[in-house]
Order: structure tokens, then sequence, then C-alpha cells
């Protein structure tokens, strides 16, 4: 396969995680869903378990936690359902995390996220949503790294959403100190870096054999629509074209997650963008579907990383 060869699968806007891993045996494998405890979160675990893989759920509700993992357990008959404490808006939290972390990892899912949230900070002042969706997964992921590498092959899942569509990430000025809030901007900002951490790490890691590619689940009804008024919702349906949004189950969300971690199609691609379970296309001035080409831009993806490191104190 090129490096240009725009991948297609036979699988569709409506397949689910379970059609899409069938055949595919994880036995030996070890995954991380971070989020894993809600939403398409807990479906992509399911199948990934399903599959064999030893998955542990990421998440900042334990309770939550073990019911998804007792859940989890009773649906597939996989024991090997952990539980780990993260919370992706606490450096202290990712740093405990990557440190108790133990050998090697195949298959890191960053899927946690929050959406369209009032504004808020972290203790140093960075925007939350960008906080959270995207430099949390960045020190998630390089403080895995190692863990990444020594598995021979892995593959880490960057869930983003259309909504990259709203916002290329704005350098300058990331946490909206000089320019006004706006929870959709944010939001929109923070899913373009999802994709860009994908091009970047994949040009960084695709030599120890890791992969990273980036995806829009579809619309799926989930708590990442808690910070949303019905009348927002009913707004961007209309800003949709009126046509209405269709939405998906969790298990067809999750579906276009457990193919980019799991597909023998992608063996050794990474630095893309997937939705509905194939590789997007490059949005087009008026769609909402497809991938905005500032998502892809190589150079901002470098400078991405670049201000990420430093933001971190690295
Ligand atoms: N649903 C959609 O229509 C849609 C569309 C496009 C993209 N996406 C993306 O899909 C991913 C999953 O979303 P979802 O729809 O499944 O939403 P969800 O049900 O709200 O799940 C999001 C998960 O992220 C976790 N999370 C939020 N902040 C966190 C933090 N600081 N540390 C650790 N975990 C944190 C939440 O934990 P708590 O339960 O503790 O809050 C929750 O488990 C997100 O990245 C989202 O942007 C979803």
């Amino acid at each position: 396969m090129t490096e240009t060869t725009h991948i297609t699968t036979p699988f569709t806007a409506t397949s689910t995680a379970a059609e899409v891993v069938d055949g595919v045996d994880l036995t030996g494998r070890r995954v991380i869903v971070t989020g894993g405890a809600s939403g398409i979160g807990v479906e992509t675990a399911r199948a990934l378990a399903g599959a064999g893989a030893e998955v542990t759920l990421a998440v900042r509700d334990l309770d939550a936690g073990e019911r998804t993992a007792n859940d989890i357990i009773a649906t597939t008959g996989n024991k090997q359902v952990l539980v780990a404490p993260l919370d992706l808006a606490d450096q202290a939290s990712v740093a405990s995390f990557t440190a108790a972390w133990d050998g090697p990892l195949h298959i890191l899912v960053n899927n946690a996220g929050v959406m369209a949230s009032p504004e808020t900070r972290t203790p140093e002042g960075w925007e939350l949503q960008f906080a959270t969706n995207h430099l949390g997964h960045f020190a998630l992921a390089t403080g895995l790294h190692r863990a990444l590498a020594a598995a021979g092959g892995a593959r880490v899942v960057s869930v983003s959403s259309g909504a990259h569509l709203r916002s290329p990430v704005v350098f300058e000025d990331i946490h909206f100190r000089e320019r006004a809030y706006e929870p959709w901007a944010a939001y929109g900002q923070s899913k373009t870096a999802n994709v860009l951490f994908a091009v970047e790490a994949t040009k960084r890691w695709a030599s120890d054999g890791v992969t990273v590619n980036a995806l829009m689940p579809g619309s799926i009804r989930t708590n990442l629509q808690r910070h949303i008024s019905q009348e927002e919702l009913d707004r961007a349906i209309a800003a949709a074209g009126g046509t209405g949004i269709t939405w998906k189950t969790p298990e067809q969300g999750a579906a276009t997650s457990v193919l980019v971690a799991t597909s023998p199609l992608l063996e050794g691609v990474g630095g893309r963008y997937f939705e509905d379970c194939n590789e997007a296309v490059q949005n087009q001035p008026g769609s909402r579907k497809g991938v905005a080409a500032y998502a892809l831009d190589p150079e901002a993806a470098a400078r991405l990383w670049q201000v990420s490191v430093e933001t971190l104190g690295r």
C-alpha cells in the first residue's frame, strides 16, 4: 500500500463496533480506552474486550468505571477488563497513570472528551476543552510512548469530531486570553488538535511501529451533550441544513474507533482522518463532512507538538 492510497473498507456509517472487529483476534493485546465508562467509550471497550483484549478503562469516575467493567465482563465473558483512575484535566493524574502503567501497550484509544463547556480553566489557566481533549491526551500518549513502542505495531486512536471544521488551532490565542470565549470554537480547536496530533505523532513514531489516526465517530446521543440545551441542539440541526442529524447508536458510534484500532486494512497507516468507517475526503465548502486541510497540515502539526511540549513544561 502506498502512502497516498485512500483507505476504503467494506464498512459504513451503520456498521457496529462488533461487526468491524468480527474475525479479529486481540488475545494477548493490551488496550486503554479513556472515558471508557460512558457513551461510545463503553462500546469501544466492549468490542475490544469481546475480541479478547485486556482492556483498561481509564476514567475519572471509578464507580462508573467498575459498573461498566462488570457489565462488559458479563456481556463478553472476558474477565480482563480493568479500571484505573485518570483525570485528563489534571496533569498530576496523567503522570500517575503513565507511571503506574507496566509493560507493553498495543492500543491506546484517546476517546474521552468534553464539549462546548462554559468557560472553565484548569489551575494552570488552560482552557478546559483544549486541556482535556488535547493536552491531557498528548501527555498521556507521550507518557506511554515507551510502552507503545514496546508492543511492536501499536496503534493510537485519536477521537476527533466533525466539529473540527469549526476552528483550526488558533496558535495566537489558544486559551482565549485575548478573544472572547466561544464554547464551540474552543471545542472545534481542540478537535483539530486531535487530528494534528495524529499527523505529527505518526511522523515521529512510525519508526517505532506506532501509528496514530484520527476519526469522527458520527453523531451519537451521549453525556457529551450535557452542556447543550435542546434549543441549541435545534439550532445546530437547522445549521446542518434543516435536514436533521442522523443519529447513530453508541455501537455504531464506536465502530470507526474500533476500525482504526484493529482493522488489518490500516496496517502501517497513520496520520489520517476517518469517518463512517472509511478514510474521509477533504472537506468541501458548504459541506459538514470530510476533513479540513488545516487539520492535516504538517507544519501546524509540528507547531502544535512544540507548543504542547512547552505548555506542559517538558
Ligand atoms: N457523541 C457524539 O455525537 C460525538 C460526535 C463527535 C465526536 N465525539 C467524540 O467522541 C468522544 C466520546 O464522546 P461521547 O459521545 O461518548 O461522550 P460521553 O458519553 O460524555 O463520554 C465522554 C467521556 O469523557 C470523559 N471525560 C471528560 N472529561 C474528562 C477528564 N477530564 N478526564 C477523564 N475523562 C474525562 C467523561 O467522563 P465523565 O463521565 O466522568 O464525565 C466520559 O466518560 C469524545 O472525544 C467526543 O468529542 C462524540
